[in-house]
């Protein structure tokens, strides 16, 4: 299938748009589009073996827009008039409509911020104008109305250290993180160039006046380390923050004297993820943990009263509807604070991309389950975001219980407070709040270069945040 477009910036959101309909699309799309003042012709034409078919509309610019958003509305008319075309071919309609590329709940505030939607219309206006359906439409309602915690101000700033490192490669992942034993040699280094990235961003936060709101060590497995390579870390973090996170993941490396120094620096909140109860599935997707290391980690977590989130994917192995059910039951039993609830991507896992997901028709129905349920036990979401290859073009929600929102991941997801992120594949990111814009810097992916270029970084990182 090939589309191609008069104007190559709109391609790819076309082309996303096509693969949510289609895994291979069997006819070819065309799409021109002509600009008289502030009035537009766009003509998408759709060549299959018979008679191409030829849809025409015709739509106005509102007056003294910008280059930016001419672009942006240009992108969302283009995007709905395919979006109906395939509707109406297929048969089909999807969970978010025509939107991709964007993240469901920052796009709604945006909108509502600039006053194209009325807040109380949002449900409707996403339904109507987007082709949402009702169930997405009220989650981005809902989803907003649980980000309280959201303050926009320049001068506050999330904390990120990443550390790529996982015990052993679970085959569904879809991030960059390296095996335990193909960089156990280079950690010792790894930790002294984060400590000096660390020294470094102190002394600026200190100049700049810049004040850390919430700190949060992802990655990979930051539990991976040793608990004296921990308390080496978390002794260079020292700042007096409420919201500190420790994505410890994979129960395999939780241990009682890690989380005892996570508890001495301060930590407040730890994820101890079982992606799922079923063992089965377990084995099948190499993930090398098992059911009674998750508990065991969880009453760990529970003793040292730590807020855990536990992540859970649905669509992994070959799950159905019932296995899921049971694996929301369990973690209902357990009630942690937050729960986050994944669909299934399959970018760049290598090991199962290009293999059908077996059941994928259960999916939806897993992840309409998960909401339903959660939401009569009492948890709220409070932060959506999709991923391209998700199943049935679904996303990932977390949800809270009792106020216990993760702020940062409200800030990351809504882009409402800039990132000093340290480490290698770490991305700072600076927001512009008055001007509704941000910059991105990215550090190094790899180990080995981040380790070798870390003093480029480091300058790089001090002109970026000042
Ligand atoms: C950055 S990962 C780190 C988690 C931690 N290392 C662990 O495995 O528990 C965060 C979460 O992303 C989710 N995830 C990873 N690969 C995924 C995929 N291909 N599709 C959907 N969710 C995925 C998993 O639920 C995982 O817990
Ligand atoms: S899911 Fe977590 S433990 Fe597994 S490879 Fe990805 S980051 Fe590592």
């Amino acid at each position: 299938m090939k589309i191609s477009c008069q104007n190559q910036d709109f391609e790819k959101d076309m082309q996303d748009l096509v693969n949510l309909f289609y895994e291979d699309c069997p006819f070819s799309i065309e799409h021109s589009f002509t600009k008289e003042k502030s009035h537009i012709e766009s003509k998408i034409s759709i060549f299959d073996s018979e008679k191409p078919i030829i849809n025409t509309v015709c739509f106005d610019l509102p007056a003294d827009v910008d280059a930016l958003q001419e672009k942006s509305l240009l992108k969302r008319n283009f995007k709905n008039q395919l979006y109906k075309i395939l509707s109406e071919i297929t048969g089909k309609s999807l969970p978010w409509g025509s939107l991709t590329g964007v993240r469901p709940t920052k796009f709604a505030r945006d909108l509502i911020e600039k006053g194209e939607i009325k807040p109380h219309l949002l449900t409707e206006t996403l339904v109507k104008d987007y082709h949402l359906s009702i169930e997405k439409a009220k989650l981005v309602a809902q989803t907003l109305s649980n980000q309280k915690c959201i303050i926009k101000n320049d001068k506050l700033v999330d904390l990120f250290i990443n550390i790529p490192i996982c015990p052993t490669r679970c085959n569904y992942c879809s991030f960059i993180s390296n095996e335990l034993w193909t960089v156990k040699d280079k950690i010792e280094t790894y930790l002294e160039c984060v400590f000096k990235e660390l020294d470094a961003m102190k002394k600026l936060i200190a100049e700049k006046s810049y004040i850390v709101r919430t700190i949060y060590i992802g990655g990979g497995t930051p539990t991976v380390l040793s608990a004296e390579q921990l308390d080496r870390l978390l002794s260079k973090i020292s700042y007096p923050v409420t919201e500190f996170t420790v994505e410890c993941g994979r129960a395999d490396t939780i241990t009682r004297e890690k989380l005892e120094v996570l508890k001495n620096h301060g930590v407040t909140r730890i994820c101890v993820n079982p992606q799922t109860f079923c063992e089965s599935t377990l084995k099948k997707i190499g993930r090398k943990t098992t059911n009674k290391q998750v508990l065991d980690a969880y009453m760990l977590a529970m003793e040292f009263d730590f807020v855990v989130n536990m992540d859970i994917i649905a669509g992994l192995g070959d799950e159905r509807l019932g296995i899921f059910k049971r694996t929301i039951k369990t973690l209902l039993e357990l009630y942690p604070q937050n729960i986050t609830v994944h669909t299934l991507s399959v970018k760049n896992a290598a090991q199962i991309r290009g293999q059908e997901v077996k059941y994928a028709g259960d999916v939806p129905k897993m992840v309409e389950f998960a909401q339903h349920t959660l939401l009569e036990n009492g948890y709220k979401p409070y932060y959506i975001y999709r991923q391209k290859h998700q199943v049935g073009g679904l996303e990932n929600v977390g949800y809270c219980r009792d106020e216990n929102v993760c702020i940062f991941n409200v800030d990351s997801m809504e882009d409402t407070s800039s990132v000093i992120a340290i480490g290698a594949g770490a991305i700072s990111k600076r927001v512009f709040n008055l001007e509704n814009r941000i910059e991105r810097e990215p550090n190094c992916k790899f180990i080995p270069d981040y380790i070798d270029r870390i003093d480029e970084m480091i300058e790089k990182k001090i002109k970026f945040f000042s």
